[in-house]
């Protein structure tokens, strides 16, 4: 039997160990990818935090969900915003990919696209620039229809609605785990054979929910458009994504979509998106292996908010939430709808922790919070007047917990313009410093601000 040693590489940092055994040296671990994940339930600010990194990033990547996210970045007072592709395409040299975990409705993503290609200068030449797995599934019409009829169904059945986004994200995500989906490699495969099955699809989903209108010929039509362009950018996901991992030295970001109280298994469940959004999903979603995964950044905002129904445990229905939604300006970019809000959750975020393993933190929206005299923060949950050790799984018990809030002396000023950790007051370094020691994870970043620039970093 062969003994194995292990010895480093010497060349690059982001090369792991390489195992020799005997005569045969196994390959090196590869680059590793940065990971932005959402910490709460969703618009924390991944947009801007991926923005900022992928000012120097190579290629940029989205592993989960469909256009049901909504991520902004604002670069040159411009605000472009983005649903289905990875926002970091706002770099001209980086090369976009859109992973098998995502699903895709076609004439969303060229919609997107064009919108915001109009808007500024950012997304020059983004077509050849854009890489698709070959596996992801697409997001036909009818799903979105399907989307709204079972939301409609849920309120006159149970009473009660999810608030989906209304993008087909559960009935896509459903007929993938059915086996009935179709993927972009049935597309480009053969059209004759994609449209039976297509049609065969709209027909079950018609005999289920008949009042659904279907456009077959429409879509189909639109269908075979897309395909022609999208061709140039189909690629076999795994096999590109093995070659971005074990090529020359490059800088890979991954931007999660939705957030870790939103993912299929670890969030809020049944008030929950349809994929996993925490940082499993990074490896089902591009195909990739786990030693790969490098830095993984939380996106944590300075209080919380939620958009559509659910337990929210902090949530403030009176004068506070008023505020932090009007000065938040806390407006779903997806559906316009008014985003509920409360005090920074920690019992939450540290749940999040413990499935993602956040390497730091990017704190957004600390400016949101200048004009408060005191600043509440969600510590303990109790439960029949006694504290419980884990954040409840069932909604009913959510429903029930009572928070116990630490409360911290606001700052009365504005933090706007603060460039260095020196620069905040007192009482906001503070705040910062409070949520570091309880999380026991660094704050790499602060966000006082809408634009690329009003972002402190600390190491
Ligand atoms: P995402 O879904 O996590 O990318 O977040 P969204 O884009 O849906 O929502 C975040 C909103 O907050 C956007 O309008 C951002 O422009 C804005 N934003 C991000 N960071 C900051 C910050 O530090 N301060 C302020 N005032 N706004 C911010
Ligand atoms: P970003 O990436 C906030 C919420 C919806 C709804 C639930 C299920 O911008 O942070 P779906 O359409 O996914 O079936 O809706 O999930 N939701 C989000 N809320 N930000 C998001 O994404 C969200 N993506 C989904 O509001 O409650
Ligand atoms: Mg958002």
């Amino acid at each position: 039997m062969c003994s194995v040693f292990l010895t480093s590489h010497n060349t690059n940092p982001a090369f792991g160990l390489v195992p020799i055994c005997g005569a045969v040296q196994w390959s090196a671990v590869g680059n590793r990818v940065t990971v932005v994940l959402g910490a709460q339930w969703g618009d924390e600010g991944k947009g801007k935090v991926v923005d900022l990194l992928a000012q120097d990033a190579d290629m940029v990547c989205r592993c989960q969900g469909g256009n049901n996210a909504g991520h902004t970045v604002v670069v040159d007072s411009v605000e472009y915003d983005f649903h289905l592709l990875p926002s970091g395409i706002i770099n001209p040299k980086a090369t976009a990919f859109i992973g098998n975990g995502v699903v895709i409705h076609l004439p969303g993503l060229f919609e997107e696209a064009e919108k915001n290609e109009r808007k500024g200068k950012g997304l020059q030449g983004w077509e050849g620039r854009l890489v698709i797995s070959d596996r992801a599934h697409i997001v036909f019409d009818f799903h979105q229809a399907v989307d709204g009829v079972q939301e409609q169904q849920r309120q006159e059945q149970a009473g009660k609605n999810l608030g989906t986004t209304k993008k087909g994200i559960g009935p896509v995500y459903s007929a993938k785990a059915a086996r009935s989906g179709l993927r972009i490699c049935d597309l480009l495969h053969d059209f004759d054979q994609f449209s039976e099955r297509y049609k065969g699809l709209a027909k079950h989903y018609k005999s289920m929910y008949p009042t659904v209108v279907i456009d077959v010929d429409g879509e189909l039509a639109k269908l075979k458009s897309c395909m022609e362009r999208i061709k140039p950018m189909v690629r076999d996901g795994v096999h590109f994504m093995h070659e971005a991992l074990h090529g020359p030295p490059k800088k890979i970001l991954v931007e999660g979509a939705n957030a870790a109280l939103l993912d299929i298994d670890f969030g809020t469940y049944p008030f929950v998106t349809s994929s996993n959004c925490t940082v499993g999903g990074v490896c089902t979603g591009l195909g990739m292996p786990p030693q790969n995964v490098g830095e993984v950044y939380g996106v944590v905002k300075a209080y919380t908010t939620r958009v559509g129904i659910g337990a929210f445990p902090t949530e403030q229905s009176n004068e506070i939430g008023e505020l932090l939604q009007t000065r938040g300006k806390e407006v779903g970019v997806t559906t316009g709808r008014k985003r509920r809000c409360g005090w920074l959750d920690l019992v939450l975020v540290k749940y999040a922790h413990m499935i993602n393993g956040f390497t730091a933190i990017a704190l957004t929206k600390l400016d949101i919070l200048d004009v408060l005299p005191e600043i509440k923060v969600g510590v303990v949950y109790n439960l029949d007047n006694q504290p419980i050790p884990h954040f409840p799984a069932n909604q009913e018990v959510l429903q029930r917990v009572e928070v116990q809030y630490d409360t911290l002396p606001g700052w009365n000023s504005d933090t706007s313009a603060a460039r260095r950790f020196e620069d905040l007051p007192e009482n906001a370094q503070k705040y910062v410093l409070y949520i570091e020691e309880h999380l026991g994870v660094p704050v790499k970043w602060i966000g006082v601000g809408k634009s690329r620039e009003s972002m402190i970093q600390l190491f």
